[in-house]
């Protein structure tokens, strides 16, 4: 046979023969425990190694019970960077044709209605959540001067109310802002003429 020839020629047929008969008995056993008819289960074959395939499995899946998406912030309820310029635009158009404001703003023309207009607008963008940063001065010094009375500061929200209306924003996205600029009356309003 061609088997013989890979036996050792120093094992006797006698040996190989004995070799044969441990073999299959311990492999008979084994299928015998394999199918489960009493005894102990062989142990399990060793777990091939995990590899780690994270960097490129992509995205978790979203939890299934991830619940309602977050609520808009204000800023992007106001129509964003877009949405805050119109208002700003339609604010001042309404303040510098008011009777009680347009004499305090009559100097505010060109390049510095401009920076008013930017300023506002940057202002309006981080106090409503938005990624902007007002960069203009702190409310008392802006108004340093201007003595704004009582009448001109509620003309003033006024002019803002019906600015936010002409841009369609809602009732409560407008008491939000209105509640947000509200504690600013104190620096702004009855500070004293500049000598
Ligand atoms: C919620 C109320 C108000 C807000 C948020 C506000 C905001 C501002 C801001 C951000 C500036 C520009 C500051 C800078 O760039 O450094 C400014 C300037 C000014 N504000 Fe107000 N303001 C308010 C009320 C008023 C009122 C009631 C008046 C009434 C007259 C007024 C008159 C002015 C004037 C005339 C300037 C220009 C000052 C200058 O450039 O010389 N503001 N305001």
């Amino acid at each position: 046979m061609r088997n013989r020839s890979l036996v050792a020629p120093h094992v006797t047929a006698k040996r190989v023969f004995l070799a044969a008969v441990i073999t299959s008995a311990m492999l008979g056993s084994f299928a015998l425990l394999g199918a489960g008819c009493g005894g102990k289960k062989p142990p399990k074959p060793a777990e091939p190694a995990l590899i780690d395939t994270s960097a490129d499995a992509g995205p978790p899946a979203e939890p299934e019970d991830a619940g309602p998406p977050a609520p808009k912030s204000l800023f992007e309820r106001l129509g964003g960077k877009d949405g805050i310029d119109k208002l700003v635009d339609s604010l001042v158009q309404n303040v510098t044709a008011d009777g009680k404001l347009k004499k305090s703003f009559s100097k505010v023309k060109g390049e510095k209605l401009d920076n008013f207009k930017k300023s506002l607008s940057d202002q309006i963008c981080e106090i409503s959540g938005g990624p902007c940063k007002y960069q203009g001065k702190d409310m008392k010094s802006a108004h340093e001067g201007i003595t704004i009375n009582d009448a001109q500061w509620d003309a003033f929200v006024q002019d803002f109310s019906a600015a936010m209306d002409e841009n369609k924003i809602e009732e409560n996205e407008k008491n939000e802002l209105m509640a947000l600029f509200a504690p600013l009356r104190s620096d702004i309003v009855g500070q004293k003429k500049k000598k």
